[in-house]
């Protein structure tokens, strides 16, 4: 077992004291992601005192291990999963070969690339929340947001480790260059487009961690299989975190539906203005929350055919999620049936490995939208949520830029741009959720919005004082 040296400056369980040049490049950035940390971290609260969780090693009794630390005070460091002895490569052409410690030279620039568009994300969603400790509904969900934004910037110190101990110079360069670029920024945004997207509002978030996060998991379960060791290893270690974000974004949502459906038993309708009038989010406005974060993250994913993700798959770069639970690793004979605009089309199943992907994702998102549906089924109301179609408002592969109806129809340039405010939030809903989010910080009380939790963090009760404000 490797439990995590937490007596050096950068705690790390990857024997980092061994390699005084990497150490010092380490120390060399640690005082930058700091600084980072302060002006673009959360704001105004780094002198709370905050029940959070921190790694002492990677194995089950270490990983979540808990305390009261200051936000700037939280120990970010490297952890790697435990090595698998003898791992072969899983994948691909390189199928059955040993995974490789370094980084082949002919592969060196893509790897590099992944590393540096996974890493770009994990700042980025620190950025997007900023702001949102100012609004936060009770203090349970307010340490869940900090929670949340310590461990994706240990996301990005897992990515940057991996720059620096792998890449020489040019990972130096793009390891300053991840906290460089800035969420929303005009002249230096972040990478991929749903990391610029703001994040103003509790509804985003639940929304953003829900979908977005569920993203994060699935490229970091095709990253876990990569013929990089220290990659995979990197991945399966951040994993074991990022299922507490997407569980913030489950139950967040499953109680912000659990409350809309008390108010409107409450009220004895389901009319979404007196909803609203009641101090509730109305499901019609949820709706367009959930269009507008799943067809954002949709884009993720990729292009629907695209020789990238055959050339990461065939070259044993990145797999698909799980990858042992398919038969055929290697696919040079499958094909797959895709429907793009010119109509139904067999394409190699290497080329629609990002379509593979976005299915499996789509099956996951299904299944809290069954759970939220069944609520309201049960408190007697006809409306249903629904996730909207994969072509939907895509700026990205096939269906990019064409005018889709939710149900995935396509409508027609103006009857798409007169329906789109009616399919994901306008100003005007926008407004209603802003006017919602008053900062609630009395323990165990919550905003009018939102359902309480049915239990705390780790056995304490939901009126825990989770964060001390002072
Ligand atoms: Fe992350
Ligand atoms: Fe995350």
């Amino acid at each position: 077992m490797s439990s995590i040296n937490y007596s050096e400056k950068i705690p790390n369980n990857v024997n980092l004291v061994n390699d005084r040049t990497l150490q010092r490049a380490l120390e060399h950035w640690q005082p930058h992601f700091l600084q980072w940390w302060q002006e673009m971290g959360p704001s105004d609260f780094q002198a709370a005192d905050v029940y959070l969780r921190t790694a002492i090693s990677v194995d089950a009794q270490g990983w979540a291990h808990y305390g009261v630390t200051k936000m700037p005070d939280y120990r970010w460091g490297i952890f790697l999963a435990d090595a698998q002895p003898d791992r072969k490569i899983g994948f691909g052409d390189q199928m059955g070969r040993p995974a490789w410690q370094q980084v082949p030279g002919e592969y060196r620039s893509t790897l590099r690339r992944l590393i540096v568009t996974q890493g770009d994300t994990e700042p980025a969603s620190v950025e997007q929340q900023r702001l949102l400790g100012h609004t936060c509904p009770s203090l349970y969900d307010l340490r869940n947001l900090f929670q949340i934004n310590v461990e994706e910037g240990r996301h990005l110190w897992a990515m940057v480790y991996l720059l620096h101990a792998y890449f020489g110079r040019d990972g130096r360069e793009e390891a300053e260059e991840l906290l460089a670029r800035h969420s929303g920024d005009a002249d230096k945004p972040r990478i991929l487009t749903t990391f610029n997207e703001p994040i103003s509002d509790w509804l985003s978030l639940f929304c953003f961690t829900y979908f977005t996060d569920r993203d994060g998991k699935y490229q970091l379960k095709s990253l876990a299989e990569s013929a990089f060791d220290p990659l995979s290893r990197t991945c399966r270690f951040m994993l074991t975190e990022e299922a507490h974000h997407m569980f913030v974004g489950e139950t967040g949502l499953g109680r912000v539906v659990k409350r809309t459906l008390e108010v409107m038993k409450e009220i004895g309708t389901d009319d979404p203005a007196r909803v609203r009038a009641a101090g509730a989010i109305d499901l019609p406005t949820l709706q367009k929350y959930l269009s507008f974060w799943c067809s954002s993250s949709l884009d993720l994913f990729g292009s629907e055919i695209s020789s990238n993700s055959a050339a990461s798959f065939t070259n044993g770069l990145k797999g698909r999620p799980d990858e042992t639970q398919y038969e055929d690793h290697v696919l040079r004979e499958k094909t797959m049936a895709l429907v793009t605009l010119e109509g139904e089309q067999q394409v190699p199943m290497l080329n629609a490995l990002n379509e593979v992907m976005r299915e499996s994702y789509l099956k996951d998102c299904e299944i809290g939208l069954k759970r939220w549906n069944r609520q309201i089924e049960r408190a007697g109301f006809p409306s249903r949520l629904a996730l909207p179609s994969s072509r939907f408002r895509r700026t990205i592969g096939t269906w990019a830029g064409q005018p889709v109806d939710p149900q995935g129809n396509l409508v027609g340039k103006e009857a798409y741009e007169k329906s789109l405010p009616g399919w994901i939030p306008s100003e005007a809903d926008r407004g209603f959720v802003h006017s919602l989010m008053q900062r609630v910080i009395e323990s165990g009380r919550m905003a009018a919005w939102i359902a309480p939790p049915e239990r705390g963090i780790n056995n304490l009760p939901v009126e825990y004082e989770y964060v001390k404000l002072h």
